[in-house]
């Protein structure tokens, strides 16, 4: 309990670190709650990830969050992985514990799943999902949706072949926990021909319409469902042109910092153990992003 006590570093390693809000948001909550601990950024090269590692050890950092481009080439370095991001293939948070072991953990889909939730109380239970893109996002999102039992999903990729490799891993995931099997893949130009009709919640998790390119959207949405739920993992801009259209659509918009905040949120109660004051994080992310918009 004594050494516990002196773990009170947290932090970001990622090459580059320096336009992340993580530390912000995480040491504002910090400071909320009058927690003794610090969150840093630590900018890692690739080649230094395994003795970063080892550093993480001896300075007693009590957990990171793990982003671009290590999340995956740091998974050999950990001594447990969560199941899910395990089938991911990606971590994007690390507790390491008193004896010094780290355990991976992915918060993205599941702050995702809890973002859409919380924000727009949404049933995921009853939902026909279609996502736009098939990279890492995109399949951290899918394994939680199946895990809270969406009826079905269908990856549409600008590359077919990347949409028909993820979701041979999805359906092999579904299978081990029993989950719905109605997973499908598709090219963005098939989805653009056949439109929205049979989704409830369509999900863009490619980089199209980030800033600068605030104006570019990934598809056209068309014959869609009225009540759809259209979501962006695009924070900046806030509201995307994607999210724009589907509301001049009458769709109900999901915008991405949601996601941001719950997977920064769901690490904090990894590293603390003390829930996380979501509310007060979600104001900072935003007067930030606000604050970079005008
Ligand atoms: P991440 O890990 O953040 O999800 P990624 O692995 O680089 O990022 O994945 C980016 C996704 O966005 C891919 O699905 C990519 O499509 P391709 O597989 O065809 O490359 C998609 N994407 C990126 N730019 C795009 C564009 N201009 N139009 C359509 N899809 C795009």
């Amino acid at each position: 309990m004594e050494m516990e006590k002196q773990r009170t570093a947290f932090g970001l390693i990622a090459h580059p670190v320096g336009h992340s809000l993580s530390p912000v948001m995480h040491n504002r909550a910090f400071t909320y709650l009058r927690l003794p601990y610090h969150y840093h950024s630590f900018d890692v090269r690739p080649e230094q990830l395994k003795e970063a590692v080892q550093a993480l050890k001896v300075l007693r950092v009590g957990g990171v969050n793990v982003s671009i481009p290590h999340k995956e080439t740091i998974i050999p370095y950990l001594d447990e992985i969560d199941e899910e991001a395990l089938t991911i293939g990606a971590v994007n948070t690390i507790v390491i514990n008193e004896n010094n072991k780290l355990k991976g953990y992915n918060t993205d889909g599941e702050g995702y799943v809890l973002s859409l939730q919380k924000e727009k109380q949404i049933d995921i239970k009853e939902q026909h999902v279609v996502i736009l893109g098939a990279g890492g996002a995109a399949k951290g999102i899918a394994v939680y949706l199946l895990k809270h039992g969406c009826l079905s999903i269908t990856i549409a990729n600008r590359t077919l072949h990347k949409a028909e490799q993820m979701t041979e891993t999805l359906r092999a995931y579904a299978k081990k926990a029993k989950l719905s099997k109605n997973i499908a893949a598709k090219s963005l130009d098939e989805l653009q021909t056949t439109g929205f009709k049979q989704y409830t919640l369509i999900i863009n998790t490619t980089s199209v319409g980030m800033w600068p390119h605030v104006e570019a959207v990934p598809i056209s949405l068309t014959n869609v469902q009225p009540n759809c739920i259209v979501s962006d993992i695009v924070y900046n801009p806030l509201k995307t042109a994607f999210l724009k259209q589907a509301e001049a659509l009458g769709c109900i918009i999901h915008e991405g910092v949601g996601m941001f905040v719950h997977q920064g949120a769901l690490a904090f109660e990894k590293f603390t153990g003390i829930e996380a004051p979501v509310d007060m994080m979600h104001e900072v992310v935003i007067q930030h992003l606000m604050a970079k918009e005008e």
